[in-house]
């Protein structure tokens, strides 16, 4: 295996890209958007934690040819799919972007090349919707006359520790030859490969995996808002916990859910389930709960204002963390966007501070918020909101500014002037 193609060069496509460039694998790197194909030529990576200097090493051993050129397909032994997967405005899968890479490679597909699914997915788009599209714009057939195969994609943004070869690579293949040719393929840039019978058991592996810490954390969310009541702190009770050395995993709580998986990955699971006759009421239930944070933190904003016996319109408040976790620059999803609306719907002026994000980028959902710059962190205002646990917030700190602070992150330390929520 000397040459591949990977498409989307996103924050899964691209270390991928790396790592097996790495290994001294030639990546054809395939993306429609030109503005990144070009930054990536020139060297310069768009995502915070890759380094532009390992994009600029793989691009000039020749390595990594990022192109718009959907045509060099035709020259590779194996095509990785990396393009995003979210939900429609009916929060129903949006299978659009794997469909149209499907169309855009089929016609260039080698006989006998492989093509891997890395994105996101109910169980069957593989074997059926992808499938379908290969074989008809390629006249070839999956199985005999190509490979197919899904394997998902598994990262802890932030996690320093989070490496593509480190993580096992769950892989499975329409057939037992798809599934050997994955293997082999993935062998070369992952320690430790993980077979399973099929692409939909691939598939399924990965929905569970993201279901799992919805309902954990949507757990973990109710126990909050019950202990708060009870006078008990769900984060001494969750330090307390995790040191059972079995049967506990720690979740914690939060503003809410975001990022790009956790908040839509179980929908995908849910709108398959319906076409069994199944409703998923405990995924559901997750995400009705999780959905609800912010809510839960505006009422606490509520209560730290009316303390000071000042209402919620007309204050100044400093929402801290616009990033949906600690230590990352995404903001895809982040449930800070719809506390500072929604503030802002109650008459508040909300300013806010992320180290990691010095201006509001252009978002699906939040046009309104374009171009907001991060601002200082100071006790000029009537109330701090603590929504990201960014290392660089020292709670002891911003407890010292002396003004309320409602904290969803349990970052500062319990006083008269903090409110958890
Ligand atoms: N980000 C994560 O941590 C993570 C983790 C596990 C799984 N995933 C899954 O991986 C998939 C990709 O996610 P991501 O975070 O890398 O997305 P991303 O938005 O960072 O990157 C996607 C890339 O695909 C490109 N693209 C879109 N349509 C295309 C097309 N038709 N042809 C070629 N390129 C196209 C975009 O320009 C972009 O560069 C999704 O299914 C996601 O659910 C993401």
């Amino acid at each position: 295996m000397k040459k591949i193609a990977v498409v989307g060069l996103g924050y899964v496509g691209l270390p991928l890209s790396l790592q097996f460039a790495k290994k001294g694998v030639a990546v054809v790197g395939l993306d429609i958007d030109a503005e990144k194909v070009q930054l990536l030529r020139d060297g310069l990576s768009d995502i915070k934690h890759i380094p532009s200097e390992h994009v600029s090493t793989a691009v000039r051993d020749s390595l990594l040819d990022p192109t718009t050129d959907f045509s060099r397909v035709a020259e590779v032994d194996a095509v990785i799919i990396c393009v995003p997967t979210p939900l429609n405005k009916y929060r129903e899968p949006d299978l659009s972007y794997v469909l149209e890479t499907g169309r855009a490679i089929a016609p260039h597909l080698r006989s006998g090349a492989l093509v891997v699914l890395e994105s996101t997915t109910y169980p069957g788009t593989t074997e059926k919707e992808l499938r379908e599209v290969l074989e008809a714009g390629s006249g070839l057939v999956a199985g005999k006359d190509f490979h197919l195969a899904f394997s998902p994609e598994r990262e802890d943004p932030g996690n320093p520790d989070s490496k593509v070869a480190k993580i096992p690579k769950v892989v499975g293949g329409f057939t037992p030859a798809c599934l050997d040719a994955a293997v082999s393929l993935y062998s070369i840039a992952v320690e430790r490969i993980v077979p399973v019978s099929s692409c939909a058991a691939a598939e399924a592996t990965k929905l569970t995996e993201n279901i799992f810490r919805s309902v954990n954390i949507a757990l973990v969310n109710e126990l909050k808002m019950i202990y708060e009541r009870m006078g008990i702190d769900i984060w001494e009770i969750i330090a307390a916990a995790k040191t059972k050395p079995f049967g506990f995993m720690a979740f914690y709580p939060g503003p809410g859910l975001g990022g790009h998986c956790i908040p839509i990955d179980p929908f995908y699971l849910t709108w398959k389930a319906r076409e069994f006759g199944m409703h998923t009421r405990f995924i559901e239930l997750a995400g009705e709960v999780n959905a609800s944070m912010p809510e839960y933190v505006i009422a606490k904003v509520v209560d730290a204002l009316n303390r000071q016996g000042k209402a919620v319109r007309g204050s100044k408040i400093l929402l801290l963390g616009l990033a949906y976790k600690a230590d990352v620059d995404d903001i895809r999803e982040s449930p800070s966007l719809v506390l500072i609306e929604r503030l802002e719907a109650l008459g508040a002026k909300v300013d806010f501070n992320d180290p990691y994000v010095p201006v509001i980028p252009v978002t699906r959902e939040h046009g309104a918020l374009l171009g907001r710059e991060s601002q200082p962190v100071s006790a000029d205002y009537d109330c701090l909101v603590v929504a990201t646990a960014h290392s660089e917030y020292n709670g002891a700190s911003l407890a010292a500014l002396g003004i309320p602070i409602v904290d969803s992150r349990g970052i500062v330390p319990p006083g008269p002037n903090v409110l958890r929520a």
